[in-house]
């Protein structure tokens, strides 16, 4: 198994299928008040470099329950918002910490992190990629669905950290992903040729209707993310006709579920009536977080 969670590439579908059933095991012992301290005496660095609600809470109270401690560090108060050099921060904290979870911006900083760490990276989201959100996401699915296997799964919106991992889900474990994205907001090309290579079903189009139809998973994400917010603005006019409305979701299957990570903005790429209404299962996906990743550091952290 690959010593860091940077990537879902990294890992096999029988790994990542691995995790997801240790999920659903932990959210069982979890929920009847079964003690589970598979991470007994071991401490967690926690490092953000940008926002963060669930991805902060649910990694301290995730290692909080398997029974480790977990360490918020904002780069801002820590010596790498001085410039610090990451391969000197990776090589300190791998002497006190026994696991790593680290957001923040190029997918080339996880990855210079992990080679000069002992201790295993788990990428808590970069520009590139948002690997633990796909895992509860997927998570969230079976719960609803049963299985992923053999449903149609669609993105509206941005070719961003979402989507990219979206992608790499799609080639790895075998569903069919229709994505819409307005023209110059695509995917990165590189995971595209990736996943084709691959093999895997996807169909790339700027018609959101298209991407839609018949689809059992819907998902969505902000038209701006973290560190894009000065093109707030002209993205609200590339996304004209990108809002996941009621209009949209009646094309999809009867039963179909939306998904969106949050933070949401109702209005542009979501509705209130779609994230409030009876497909949104938002809330389930925002509590998977904390399963799928205490099962990813159960998983990783020895
Ligand atoms: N979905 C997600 O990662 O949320 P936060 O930005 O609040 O961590
Ligand atoms: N694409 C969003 C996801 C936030 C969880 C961002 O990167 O800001």
């Amino acid at each position: 198994m690959n010593k860091d969670f940077l990537a879902l590439n990294q890992f096999t579908k029988a790994e990542l299928d691995g995790m997801l059933a240790l999920t659903g095991e932990l959210k069982a012992k979890q929920k009847s008040g079964v003690e589970h301290h598979l991470l007994k005496g071991k401490s967690v660095a926690l490092i953000f470099e940008k926002s963060s609600t669930r991805t902060r809470v649910s990694f301290e109270v995730g290692v909080y329950q398997l029974g480790g401690q977990p360490l918020f560090i904002s780069s801002a108060t820590s010596q790498m918002g001085r410039g610090e050099p990451i391969k000197d921060t990776a090589r300190t904290i791998a002497r006190y910490c026994d696991g790593v979870m680290i957001r923040t911006y190029g997918q080339d900083i996880v990855e210079e992190f992990a080679a000069y760490s002992k201790a295993p990276i788990i990428n808590g989201l970069t520009d590139k990629f948002h690997p633990c959100q796909i895992m509860a996401d997927i998570f969230t699915v079976m719960e609803h669905k049963g299985d992923y296997a053999g449903l149609k799964f669609a993105w509206v919106g941005d070719g961003n950290n979402m989507a990219n991992t979206w992608i790499e889900a799609a080639a790895i474990f075998g569903f069919e992903l229709r994505l819409a994205c307005p023209k110059g907001y695509e995917p990165d090309a590189g995971v595209l040729a990736w996943a084709k290579e691959k093999g895997a079903k996807l169909l790339l189009t700027d018609n959101p209707n298209e991407a839609v139809t018949g689809a059992d998973v819907i998902n969505t994400d902000v038209w701006a993310s973290m560190g894009q917010e000065a093109e707030q603005k002209e993205r609200e006019k590339a996304f004209a006709g990108y809002c996941l409305d009621e209009t949209l979701v009646e094309l999809a299957a009867s039963d179909a579920i939306v998904l969106h990570c949050l933070p949401a903005h109702r209005g542009e790429e979501i509705s209130e009536s779609v994230i409030e209404g009876s497909h949104s299962v938002v809330w389930d996906e925002a509590e998977n977080r904390l399963h799928v990743q205490k099962a990813i550091m159960a998983t990783l952290i020895k």
